[in-house]
């Protein structure tokens, strides 16, 4: 079973994407995948979960932290830093059942090996371990600091900022403009002096050939008053191999109920990736959700999207019940700020945010995109017009208690979550022709703005009108609610857009008459291959991710299912998917009616996702990288949505098995209303029983 993602060599133009993808993360902060040698030029990112930052007019986005494991080897006056040319042997190995990343570069006189983890026990600690080894007789240095010389996409984010030396401590203390007071804490450690001046260090010795110099660090995060010094003094006690067994093996479990074992190699790997990715992101303290990018980083300004409810909720659901609900306490959390959101644009109730923070009012900006050509800031209507939102909110929730059966989140603040996204698209209607209609909307596909009736907006809105309906009765602690039967009159007056002849559901009130294009002729239109497609697709059918196959795939209690050919047939050609979360939709889609080879296609699209170098970087001229947990965790929905065709009825779970050829066997566990099951294939059917081994 292959384990560890290996990338032999060195090459310039992979900086940004290996940083992404040999990302370490314990759901509080991230670590990009560079090299030590590498600075802010190169994307260095320790990013923190949940602790964000204006700098003047700019967006607010996370904040990325100073650099402990900045380091430079030396030989005879030479210094080192990878290029494409200098090195005899370089790899990066990630190990992604343990989740740390080593590093190995041989040069002409030295070698230098590393090994990196962020800690899953102690999630502060930052804890490296920096080897160079001397190929031959002579003089070897090693200059090391903590970069305070930060990454950043809008910032500078630490209006003040100070690195002092003290009894052993490199602190940095910081002073976000947003007045946090940010602390992390460094000491090194090695057998040999280690030489300090002003703020920089160094070791210096002279080696024989063979011989080597070894230098630890520890590094601490402090936001609130953690005593760090006493932190680090026991981890350094406790040594770096020790520390290192421990947070492995702390990470190898989370992998026990979240595995789904497949018997095609590749693919298997590719899952395996996809799954570390959202490991990574799971802290069993942190209330935050995960952001849209994880902690790869300050794309999409850290900020959290219907990604998770749609996407990684049902993966946390199945196999970490617990987190699943920490991920939906956020939405209770932050209902302040949809609440306020939604004043904001005079109507009641609560209007999450398309791109939510710390408070969840909305973060994003109104000129979402730039141009490529000219850098003017480009209007766009993301925030306005995704109304959606909110009921994906409200049918993660009802998901979320169907599955675990655990209605106490109603109690702690679920239910008020529910009423005031119902109460919201209540007061969203227009009224016309004795129904109730969603104007000048935008669907999941972001291509096409203020449209009416948009076929995912309404019937989510109706499903969230369900929703509240079958929870009334929880609604008692909130003071005089609309009356039920005002609700289930206002629900059945929802216009709601019905299969044609051909049996296919118009994304849109005039998606049909739109010209006639696809994707491809769309993006030969641009006259930049940066330039954002949105503004050429809108008067087309181009679409740029799943919409109403999102639809048919995310309420299969809609009973569409003799209609799902003729939705995909039609749709699918029209599909850029220029939103990874696309892939998996349509791949879950092409199970159900047996296109096999497009199911694992798409599926393999998704989970391969992180691993290739030649993402889509820019949307406009605005740099989107980072890593993709929604599309990671929508590998995991084709597998068990679409491969085997999981669903939930009336608190009974169905399978429908419809494997590709690639694929005979799936093996995964699943929690379902507190209990854990084992499942797999037997004799084509879905076999699953209680798993003793809780
Ligand atoms: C997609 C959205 C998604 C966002 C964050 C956009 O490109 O169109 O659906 O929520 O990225 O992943």
């Amino acid at each position: 079973m292959k384990k560890i993602l290996t990338k032999n060599g060195f090459n310039q133009k992979d900086i940004v994407s290996f940083g992404n993808m040999f990302l370490l993360a314990n759901g509080r902060y991230g670590y990009r995948g560079t090299l030590e040698e590498f600075d802010k030029t190169d994307m260095v990112g320790l990013n923190v979960l949940g602790l964000y930052d204006r700098y003047q007019d700019k967006w607010r986005e996370s904040i990325n932290l100073p650099n402990p494991l900045h380091y430079i080897p030396c030989f005879n006056g030479k210094e080192y830093k990878i290029d494409e040319n200098n090195y005899i042997n370089h790899h990066l190995k990630l190990d992604i059942f343990k989740a740390t990343l080593s590093r190995y570069s041989e040069y002409d006189n030295l070698i230098i090996s590393s090994k990196r983890f962020l800690s899953s026990v102690n999630k502060n600690l930052l804890v490296h371990r920096y080897i160079l080894k001397a190929k031959e007789d002579g003089q070897y240095k090693i200059f090391f600091n903590v970069d305070t010389d930060i990454y950043e996409i809008n910032g500078p984010h630490f209006r003040k900022k100070e690195l002092k030396y003290d009894n052993g401590f490199f602190i940095f203390t910081g002073k976000t403009n947003e007045g946090k007071i940010v602390k992390t804490y460094t000491k090194y450690v090695s057998n040999e002096t280690i030489i300090i001046n002003k703020n920089q260090c160094y070791v210096s010795k002279r080696l024989q050939k063979g011989h080597e110099i070894c230098v630890f660090t520890y590094s601490y995060i402090a936001l609130g008053d953690e005593d760090a010094v006493n932190e680090i003094n026991n981890a350094i006690v406790t040594g770096f191999e020790e520390l290192e067994m421990e947070h492995s093996l702390n990470f190898e479990k989370k992998w026990e109920t979240a595995r789904v074992e497949i018997d095609d190699e590749e693919a298997q790997f590719e899952l395996d990736y996809s799954l570390y990715h959202l490991l990574i992101l799971e802290d069993k303290e942190s209330y935050h959700s995960i952001p849209a990018r994880g902690l790869s980083g300050q794309t999409y300004k850290g900020a959290v999207f219907w990604d998770t409810e749609a996407f990684i909720l049902p993966f946390f659901t199945l196999s970490n019940p617990s987190f699943a609900r920490n991920l939906l306490m956020y939405r209770i959390n932050t209902l302040k700020g949809a609440k306020k959101k939604a004043r904001s644009f005079n109507y009641q109730g609560a209007f999450y945010a398309w791109e939510s923070q710390d408070d969840g009012t909305e973060q994003c900006s109104k000129y979402n995109v730039t141009d490529p050509i000219t850098n003017e800031p480009l209007r766009t209507y993301f925030d306005e017009k995704q109304i959606h939102i909110s009921a994906d909110i409200v049918i993660a929730f009802d998901r979320y208690i169907n599955f675990t059966g655990d209605y106490s989140i109603l109690l702690d603040g679920g239910i008020n979550v529910i009423y005031e996204c119902v109460k919201f698209y209540i007061s969203r209607a227009t009224f016309r022709n004795n129904q109730y209609h969603f104007d000048d909307v935008m669907g999941p596909d972001e291509y096409h703005d203020g449209v009416n009736d948009n076929a995912f907006t309404n019937y989510s809105i109706y499903q969230s009108m369900n929703i509240l309906i079958k929870y009334y009765q929880y609604t008692n602690t909130i003071k005089n609610p609309i009356s039920l039967k005002k609700i289930k009159k206002f629900k059945d007056l929802i216009y709601l857009p019905k299969p044609n002849k051909k049996g296919i559901i118009e994304q849109f009130d005039g998606y049909f008459k739109m010209k006639d294009i696809h994707p491809e002729e769309v993006k030969n239109m641009r006259k930049n291959d940066k330039e954002y497609l949105g503004f050429i697709a809108s008067k087309t059918k181009t679409i740029k991710q799943a919409d109403v196959i999102s639809l048919l795939v995310m309420l299969p209690e809609l009973g569409f299912d003799k209609y799902f050919k003729a939705n995909y047939d039609y749709y699918l050609p029209y599909t850029e998917h220029g939103s990874s979360l696309s892939s998996s939709m349509y791949s879950i889609m092409a199970s159900k009616i047996d296109d096999n080879d497009v199911s694992y296609r798409l599926f393999r699209k998704s989970s391969g996702i992180d691993l290739g170098t030649d993402q889509k970087m820019y949307a406009g001229g605005i740099y989107i990288g980072g890593t993709h947990p929604a599309s990671n965790a929508g590998a995991y929905l084709s597998v068990i949505f679409g491969f085997l065709g999981m669903r939930l009825n009336d608190d009974k779970i169905s399978f429908d098995i419809h494997l590709p050829k690639q694929i005979k066997n799936i093996k995964f566990k699943f929690y379902l209303k507190g209990r854990l099951y084992r499942a797999y294939i037997k004799d084509d059917t879905l076999v699953y029983e209680e798993d003793d081994n809780l």
